[in-house]
Parts: C-alpha cells; sequence; structure tokens
C-alpha cells in the first residue's frame, strides 16, 4: 500500500503515522524528520534548509523531490510507505507520478487553524523516533521524557505561535489544493485509484486512528 497524508501543521500527521506503521508494517517517509536530520547533523543541507523552515516557508521543490525519490527507493519501502507532509505543492505529486508512483490512498486531516495553534504550543518530540507527545492531550508518562527509551523530549524551533501561523497559511495556499489533484486523478483512472477521504482530526488520537484504519483495510 502506498499512502499519504495530508493536513496542515499539527493536524496530528505524525500521530497517525506511527498507528498506521505500526499496523500496516509499512515505514513512515516524513519529509520534516528527515529535514530536521540534517539541521541537527549540521549537513550542508541541513544548515540551507534550517533558516527556511524556522520561517515556516517551504524548502524547494527540487531539494525535497530528489530527497523523497531516493528514499523510495530503500528495500524497506518494496512493500510500500506512508508519506507524512510530501507531497506539499502540486508540483511535488506530479514529480511523484511522474516518477511512475501509483498512490493508492490519500487520507486528509482537517483540523481548524486555532486548534492548531493550541496543539502545537504543547508538542514535544522524540526526534529519534518520531513520537510525538502533547503536555494536555497525549502527555508521556514521565514529564519531557520518551515512554520507550526514556529519552528527553525537545521541542521543534518552528512552534512558535507566529511561525505557526505562516505555516498555516502556505498550508492552505500551497499545499490544500493537492487535496483536488488528487480527486481529479482518482476520476480519471480506471480504478478510480487513488481513494481520498477528509477525516476529522478533531477527536481524540484513538478515535482518528480507527476511522483511518476502517478506510486502510
Ligand atoms: P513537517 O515536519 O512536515 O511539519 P508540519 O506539516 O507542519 O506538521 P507537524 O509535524 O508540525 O504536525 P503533524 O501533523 O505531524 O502533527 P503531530 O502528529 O506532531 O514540516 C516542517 C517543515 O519542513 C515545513 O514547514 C517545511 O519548511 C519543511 N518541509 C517538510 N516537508 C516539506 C515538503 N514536502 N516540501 C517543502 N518543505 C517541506 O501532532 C501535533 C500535536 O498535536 C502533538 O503534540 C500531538 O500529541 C497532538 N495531537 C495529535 N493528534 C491529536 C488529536 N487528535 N487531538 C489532540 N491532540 C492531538
Ligand atoms: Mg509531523
Amino acid at each position: 500500500m502506498r499512502a499519504i497524508l495530508i493536513g496542515p501543521p499539527g493536524s496530528g500527521k505524525g500521530t497517525q503515522a506511527q498507528f498506521i506503521m505500526e499496523r500496516f508494517e509499512i515505514p513512515q517517509i516524513s519529509t520534516g524528520d528527515m529535514l530536521r536530520q540534517h539541521v541537527s547533523e549540521k549537513t550542508p543541507m541541513g544548515t540551507q534548509v534550517k533558516i527556511i523552515m524556522d520561517s515556516g516557508k517551504l524548502v524547494p521543490d527540487d531539494i525535497i523531490i530528489k530527497m523523497v525519490q531516493e528514499r523510495i527507493k530503500k528495500p524497506d519501502c518494496s512493500k510500500g510507505f506512508l508519506l507524512d507532509g510530501f507531497p506539499r505543492t502540486v508540483k511535488q505529486a506530479e514529480a511523484l507520478a511522474m516518477a511512475g508512483v501509483q498512490i493508492d490512498k490519500v487520507i486528509e486531516i482537517d483540523v481548524p487553524d486555532d486548534e492548531i495553534v493550541k496543539r502545537l504550543s504543547g508538542r514535544w518530540t522524540h526526534p529519534a523516533s518520531g513520537r510525538v507527545y502533547h503536555t494536555t492531550f497525549q502527555p508521556p508518562n514521565r514529564a519531557h521524557h520518551d515512554d520507550v527509551t526514556g529519552e528527553p523530549l525537545i521541542q521543534r524551533d518552528d512552534d512558535k505561535e507566529e511561525t505557526v501561523r505562516k505555516r498555516l497559511a502556505v498550508y492552505h495556499t500551497q499545499t490544500a489544493p493537492i487535496v483536488g489533484y488528487y480527486q481529479r486523478l482518482s476520476l480519471r483512472d480506471p480504478q478510480g485509484l487513488p481513494n481520498v477521504i477528509k477525516i476529522n482530526g478533531q477527536e481524540p488520537p484513538l478515535v482518528v486512528c480507527e476511522e483511518i484504519f476502517r478506510f486502510l483495510a
């Protein structure tokens, strides 16, 4: 299965990706996590993209497309994968199609902007695994520490309210149109692929997860 998670910043893509990976045994490919890895390792690409990410803008399409194309060639993607945060522009979606990658399922997680700002101010993450917590909605067993490894959790540099609002504006103008792109693709495809669904992301994480599992089953 090749699936895509689309949704505004903080809609729960990373949270749901953890459940989907485990249940369907496919890797999560989060372009945000991959970029943050470059930033933390201070690679040349990391240095280049850090300023862009901290400002809430999108990293140039050519960098991202190359990074994803290399990643999906790895053996762990042979049975499928879950894209989290990619594609994020129509150009990225077209590049995926041009590379012959057929997508089966597209999940749009819908959460209103004001809810997003609340969520991101309380988010803590475990960078090595991608596990995500929230001080109120999904607290770790021990404050600021990962449940599985016990390692310290971090807060992201781009979760300041001003940057979150910028990321939301970028989402509405540049990313939301890819839902229409996939709906049109589905209408033209003989098998109706990809299947596209919009899910209410305001329910608790496990309720959102059940709805996603029903769609993917
Ligand atoms: P990226 O890392 O992809 O960030 P994002 O899309 O802004 O999304 P987030 O990771 O912030 O949120 P999420 O939807 O994963 O939510 P989460 O599960 O953590 O991208 C970062 C940057 O990298 C971009 O701004 C851009 O610069 C660059 N970039 C990345 N990909 C790119 C691309 N393809 N092209 C160009 N540039 C790219 O949940 C959030 C919080 O809410 C958590 O605390 C969680 O515990 C809580 N929560 C989750 N679900 C619920 C729920 N149902 N109820 C209550 N709380 C919940
Ligand atoms: Mg995420």
